[in-house]
């Protein structure tokens, strides 16, 4: 079943009268329900502004990105989304930041709390419920932002680098980390990225995006079972393909 549509999308932006630019141009993919799909492509070729019309913060130009067939207009429950760096509310503990994706949710105080304390569960959070965001470490914020993006059940989790911030060690650990999430609340994701080996880590599916227009320049299966081992040929054989590729996006050239 398809759960995500992007159909014919197209992005202009006009900084000022009479000056526009031509973001994406006739964009188009699915992703199926449980998929897991990776964006990965050049600085500045519309990556984050694709997801961030996918979590509903902009409009499409043209086309229209449509969730289990129904057009997106407007942020919604149904989509969770983690922003670059986390982006937590520095005043709030955990646990509130959790909590406040449910705020605007008509569902029971007891349901909320519950939901809560299920979502802090899984991010192994619970000790840490009380704190704020500066006391905690990187991995654990990250574990935050995906608990508040996964507390309102929605139907699709979209994260715009997700580990952007992280030096190498810490990296591995929170990939693992957030692969067991999302393999717990067993949901369809749409990540960007701008890490190869990332990509192959987590994906069913990368979508390789050239430097111009959201030109999609590759489609790639990952086709390995989890959890992944970084070190086995075929990983390193599917890192070797995506970087290639990448290679070519960033001189304009499509390869097939
Ligand atoms: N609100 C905006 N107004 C005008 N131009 C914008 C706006 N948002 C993005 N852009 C432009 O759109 C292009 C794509 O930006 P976007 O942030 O989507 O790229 P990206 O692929 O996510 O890049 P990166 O990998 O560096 O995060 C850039 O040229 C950027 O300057
Ligand atoms: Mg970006």
């Amino acid at each position: 079943m398809v759960r995500l549509k992007v159909d014919h999308v197209s992005k202009i932006f006009t900084d000022r009268p009479g000056e526009t630019q031509v973001v994406l141009d006739d964009v188009n993919f699915e992703v199926r329900n449980g998929e897991f799909v990776s964006l990965l492509g050049p600085s500045g070729c519309g990556k984050t502004t694709l997801l961030t019309m996918m979590g509903g913060f902009q409009d499409c130009t043209d086309g229209a990105i449509l969730l289990d067939g129904v057009a997106i207009n407007g942020p919604s429950p149904e989509r969770g989304y983690v922003f670059q760096n986390y982006a937590l509310f520095p005043w709030m503990t955990v646990e509130k930041n959790v909590a406040y994706a449910l705020k605007f949710m008509d569902i029971p105080e007891e349901e909320k709390k519950a939901r809560v304390n299920n979502a802090l569960e899984m991010a192994h959070l619970t000790e840490h419920r009380k704190k704020f965001p500066i006391q905690l470490s990187g991995g654990m914020q990250q574990r935050c932002a995906v608990a508040r993006a996964l507390v309102s059940r929605p139907k699709v989790l979209l994260l715009d680098e997700p580990l952007g911030a992280v030096d190498f060690q810490m990296r591995e650990l929170m990939q693992n980390e957030l692969e067991r999430m999302v393999r717990e609340a067993n949901i369809t994701v749409v990540m960007v990225t701008h890490d190869v080996s990332e990509s192959v880590f987590f994906s069913d599916r990368v979508i390789v995006f050239g430097r111009e227009k959201g030109r999609i320049v590759g489609d790639i299966k990952i086709d390995l079972p989890r959890t992944r081992d970084r070190s086995s040929k075929e990983y390193e054989g599917y890192v070797f393909q995506l970087t290639n590729l990448l290679r070519e996006a960033f001189k304009g050239a499509v390869v097939k």
